[in-house]
């Protein structure tokens, strides 16, 4: 049987309105790509720190973006504004004023419970300083963030002892903070930082108290890590540690003088291996 010149009319029309379908959800069908990479928006970020009638404004809107996956380091001089900005994006510090969507939800609006939420599930935090427990072990330490989780994951021990094995100090599991290196402590403040799983790891400055080798390892977990899957931010004012990551987001002053993608990235790996470290 022929397509009659009625059937024929209307197969076309058909045709045209799958096209149009198309054409008119275009921007829904490519928005919803982009939720699926991009993990952080900022939009016009702005912070003012105020104490008493003194006003410090900080951050003079930044607009950013951050995809999955992705290892980024934000660079700059000492006091312009790093730490306040990985504050924000941590949910350690609220914003005065601007937009911070993260997964596609606008973060901004949600109240302390649901901030500290969203905090302990996705994020890990390092810091310059480790802030280690003194008086617990280097396990005790990596334990600690799960005091809270509801309910208490079991076999958390055994996963503390394997991140601690991960970062190579399965033979430092009952070691004080007091008897290891600064290298050491902070390759089990990372081991604490990854006991929830995130999927984000914020480092401000963690290679910042430590001597050169000590700092590629540390960038050689980090770089493990983003290898199998996490997001990294890292805060660093040290040129060739910054150069570890895919992006460099430069500060100036509170805000965003350049980004630039790394075109001869350091693998930490092989500058030990340079160094003659295994
Ligand atoms: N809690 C605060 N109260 C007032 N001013 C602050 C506070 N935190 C940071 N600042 C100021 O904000 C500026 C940027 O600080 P920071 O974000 O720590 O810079 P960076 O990490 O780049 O060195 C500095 O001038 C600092 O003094
Ligand atoms: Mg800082």
């Amino acid at each position: 049987m022929g397509v009659t010149p009625n059937a024929h009319g209307l197969l076309l029309n058909g045709f045209r309105q799958s096209v149009k379908l198309y054409r008119d959800n275009k921007k829904l069908f490519s928005s919803c790509y982009s939720l699926e990479i991009m993990l952080i928006k900022l939009e016009n970020i702005t912070k003012t720190f105020v104490s008493g009638k003194v006003e410090t404004p900080v951050l003079h809107g930044i607009d950013l973006e951050i995809n999955r996956r992705e290892f980024c380091a934000i660079t700059g001089p000492s006091g312009t504004g790093k730490s306040t900005l990985m504050h924000i994006l941590g949910l350690l510090e609220p914003p005065t004023s601007g937009r911070y969507f993260l997964d596609g939800e606008d973060v901004t609006v949600l109240n302390d419970n649901q901030q500290s939420r969203i905090r302990n599930k996705k994020f890990g935090f390092v810091f310059q300083s480790f802030n280690l427990l003194p008086r617990a072990t280097a396990l005790e330490n990596v334990l600690l963030p799960l005091v809270y989780a509801e309910p208490y994951p079991r076999n958390a021990k055994e996963k503390a002892v394997r991140l601690l094995e991960r970062v190579g100090l399965g033979g430092r599991l009952n070691y004080l903070p007091g008897e290891l290196s600064g290298g050491q402590k902070q390759r089990v403040a990372i081991a604490r930082a990854l006991v929830n799983d995130p999927d984000i790891v914020f480092a401000d400055e963690p290679t910042g108290n430590l001597d050169k080798k000590a700092g590629y390892e540390i960038m050689q977990i980090f770089q493990e890590l983003n290898r199998q899957g996490n997001t990294i931010i890292l805060v660093t004012h040290e040129e060739f540690i910054a150069r570890h990551a895919e992006r460099i987001i430069e500060l100036h002053y509170g805000k965003i003088k350049r980004e630039t993608k790394v075109t001869e990235r350091l693998d930490a790996s092989r500058e030990l291996e340079m160094m003659g470290v295994k």
